[in-house]
């Protein structure tokens, strides 16, 4: 098969660990004969340091063009980067919302998943991690607050913000189907996560979801409201498989949702639209701190490239071969140092891209 993909490094450790995903994806071409090629775009801050916004139209359209984008992961440090001296629109996260708005990328998928080998790392009581956890989180990514219109004014000389949150039912429907049908290959459960009980979009989101529900007999519905939700990830993971939820409620937990797999170097996520287009990423940010020291654990970008090839190819059984090369890595002792744990071998981003490499035959 002949891929198109376009790559984005971005800011950050993103280039080193984008660098080890790009060596996985040409052993795999390499091993079942197909062929790649990458365009390189520039988005976020070096977009910015380039052409001085965080996305031009030149980088959307060759996004467009592409059959699916790879990214790292983009932006900087708040408090010291010349980035955020920018106003908002102009800095890195502004083009990372225009790509995902540009590309009607609406579904977007987060994996949090507990590894057996990981089980260590993971904070939760004993009890709780030894029953182990795999959810998909599938948050709502174009919608909602992220992309209402907001206002800062005086209004009789009261300083007053204002962010406007909307959903419409085919935006419900949408996220609500793809839900229900990635449930149907994994656990067959959805939980549907709202504020019901306060917010009207959350009232439309819930009845948009069971009228979806009504076609998906087999899948078990229930709908949760989210600070319920907040605290059932710590409380007890392993009750959830598929987790639907809006663009805000999503974001956070997510994040809650990775900080209990106590390993968010491994998250790997996609963001898809209507046809077989997707964008990849690491669920991590570009840990400026820690950016050129070759330290950074590239596996949820590599993750990520399967993720790609799984979904925007239909390349499982290459997809599976890149899951089984992290599993043996793991299996062996290799960790870096994010992950690292007494009695296993320290190893560096280039290391882990290279060993990956070496079990994909
Ligand atoms: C994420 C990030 C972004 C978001 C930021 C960088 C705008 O937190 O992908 O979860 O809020 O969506
Ligand atoms: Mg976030």
């Amino acid at each position: 098969m002949e891929m198109k993909i376009g790559v984005i490094k971005g800011d950050g450790i993103g280039p080193e660990i984008v660098d080890e995903a790009l060596k996985v994806l040409n052993k795999v071409a390499e091993v079942y004969g197909h062929s790649l090629s990458y365009t390189q775009l520039l988005m976020g801050g070096a977009s910015i340091d380039e052409y001085g916004v965080p996305l031009t139209d030149e980088t959307l359209k060759l996004a467009k063009e592409s059959d699916a984008v790879l990214m790292g992961s983009i932006g900087g440090d708040a408090k010291t980067s010349p980035w955020y001296q920018l106003e908002p629109s102009k800095r890195p996260e502004a083009g990372l919302l225009a790509l995902r708005k540009g590309l009607n990328l609406f579904a977007n998928l987060r994996p949090a998943v507990l590894y057996e080998e990981l089980k260590g790392a993971c904070p939760l009581k004993e009890e709780i991690a030894d029953r182990g956890f795999d959810m998909m989180i599938m948050r709502e990514l174009t919608g909602g607050l992220y992309f209402g219109a907001r206002s800062t004014e005086m209004i009789d000389g009261v300083l007053t913000a204002k962010d406007e949150l909307t959903y419409n039912e085919n935006e419900i429907r949408r996220i609500a189907v793809r839900a229900f049908d990635i449930a149907m290959k994994r656990r067959k459960k959805v939980t549907s996560v709202d504020k019901a009980n306060v917010l009207d979009s959350s009232r439309l989101w819930r009845k948009i979801v069971e009228e979806t529900a009504a076609d998906y007999p087999e899948v078990e519905l229930e709908h949760m409201l989210v600070d319920n939700c907040a605290m059932q990830l710590v409380k007890d993971p392993a009750q959830f498989d598929v987790v639907l939820t809006e663009n805000m409620f999503g974001d956070i937990l997510s994040d809650e949702a990775s900080m209990v797999t106590g390993s968010i170097g491994m998250l790997a996520s996609a963001s898809l639209n209507e046809t077989k287009f997707g964008l990849y990423e690491p669920s991590g940010g570009s840990a400026p701190d820690i950016a050129g020291k070759g330290i950074a654990n590239p596996i949820a970008t590599i993750l990520s490239a399967a993720m790609m090839l799984r979904y925007s190819f239909d390349l499982d059984r290459e997809a599976d071969a890149i899951e089984k090369a992290v599993a043996d890595v793991l299996r062996d002792g290799y960790r870096t140092i994010d992950i690292m744990s007494e009695g296993k071998r320290q190893i560096g981003t280039r290391e882990m891209g290279d060993r990956i490499c070496s079990y994909i035959m």
